[in-house]
């Protein structure tokens, strides 16, 4: 008898699957980790972060009693760091027990329909379908459907077939199959498609559509940004930093003292710049150096552009003072974007 859609992914999930640390465990916290850790992120990136998240902060309560800077600590390098200002927010509103209905699930701040179907199957064995990247391209091929995924229309269509595939018996084997099978085998790039047991039905392959599916409505326009950021050394002890409070990227992580200008800006057209004045007019012999210049730092939707420069004082400054004075050797504790670290890393030790 020919095999089912599900049945052929739950075969072929079973002899291929990677061993992962978050895969046979029922712990909904510790899938909504590992899944809020994977949804930008890699398996071979966020592996690790997984593992130390969790001996960090063991349990919800865990994570709902610690302070932000150390969840954003365990986070640094990851990236889209509201995940993890979400899940610390959402963890606190638990009061140490983990929802159990799908509603419940998707009301956690951070939490959508493909985290809710995740934690819900994985944890549960509850029939929903998750739809993440691997899914979508896996049906678009498979099932020809040129409809765009970023799109309310295009993700309806999408969530109705993975509703009328999924194995209700085993959702989380179905779900976790379906991923694992765009993760290894239906990639976005150069797929198995001659040992692929849907080579035979699939249409994408049969109408040479592979490389053009799955479709995306919204190309995201890249926005070009210029970061002018100064070391202060005070004393070859101290330095300041800069909490970033405002709804912007590397919100709530710390940054040394930044001026963000329109352009590339010279040494010469920066010490002009207002901020440059509040900070260090008046006070004498201000000794500063560029450290590495037009460093080009790529997100999703930003580059950032980045001078770093190291200034020397005597001694801190009034004019500085609505930074935070920090020890040289405590600068490891506070967390920072990667941007950040790196240069830390490469200049500063
Ligand atoms: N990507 C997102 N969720 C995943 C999971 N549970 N296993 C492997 N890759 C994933």
């Amino acid at each position: 008898m020919k095999k089912t859609f599900s049945e052929e992914i739950i075969g072929w999930y079973l002899e291929n699957k990677r061993d992962l640390p978050w895969r046979n465990i029922t712990d909904p916290y510790r899938i909504w980790v590992s899944e809020v850790i994977l949804q930008q992120t890699r398996v071979a990136q966020g592996y690790d972060y997984y593992l130390r998240f969790i001996e960090k902060f063991p349990t919800v309560s865990d994570l709902a009693a610690a302070a932000e800077d150390e969840v954003l600590k365990c986070w640094q390098g990851l990236g889209y760091y509201s995940r993890a200002r979400n899940m610390h927010a959402a963890a606190k509103s638990m009061n140490g027990v983990f929802p159990t209905t799908y509603e419940d699930v998707l009301a956690l701040k951070g939490v959508g329909d493909y985290t809710a179907a995740a934690i819900c199957s994985f944890a549960y064995k509850m029939p929903y379908p998750a739809i993440d990247g691997n899914v979508y391209r896996v049906l678009s091929r498979c099932f020809g459907i040129d409809d765009p995924i970023d799109t309310a229309a295009g993700k309806r269509i999408f969530k109705e077939l993975s509703q009328e595939l999924i194995d209700i018996n085993q959702p989380d084997i179905y779900n976790q199959g379906m991923m694992e099978f765009g993760a290894l085998h239906c990639t976005p790039k150069s797929p198995h498609c001659s040992i692929c047991p849907f080579s035979s039905h699939c249409i994408a392959l049969d109408e040479g559509t592979i490389d053009l599916l799955p479709v995306k409505k919204s190309r995201v326009k890249v926005r070009n940004r210029y970061f002018n950021y100064f070391y202060i050394e005070i004393d070859k002890k101290f330095t300041f930093l800069n909490k970033r409070i405002d709804k912007d990227i590397w919100m709530n992580l710390y940054e040394f003292p930044l001026i963000e200008t329109k352009k590339n800006n010279s040494l010469q057209e920066i010490v002009t710049n207002v901020s440059w004045k509040e900070w260090f007019e008046g006070i004498s012999n201000v000794n500063i150096a560029p450290v590495v210049e037009n460093i080009k730092h790529v997100l999703s939707h930003q580059i950032i552009h980045t001078n770093f420069y190291k200034v020397t004082l005597p001694h801190a400054e009034d004019t500085l003072s609505r930074f935070l004075l920090v020890n040289l050797d405590d600068l490891e504790k506070y967390p920072v974007s990667r941007l950040m670290h790196e240069f830390i890393d490469k200049f500063l030790e």
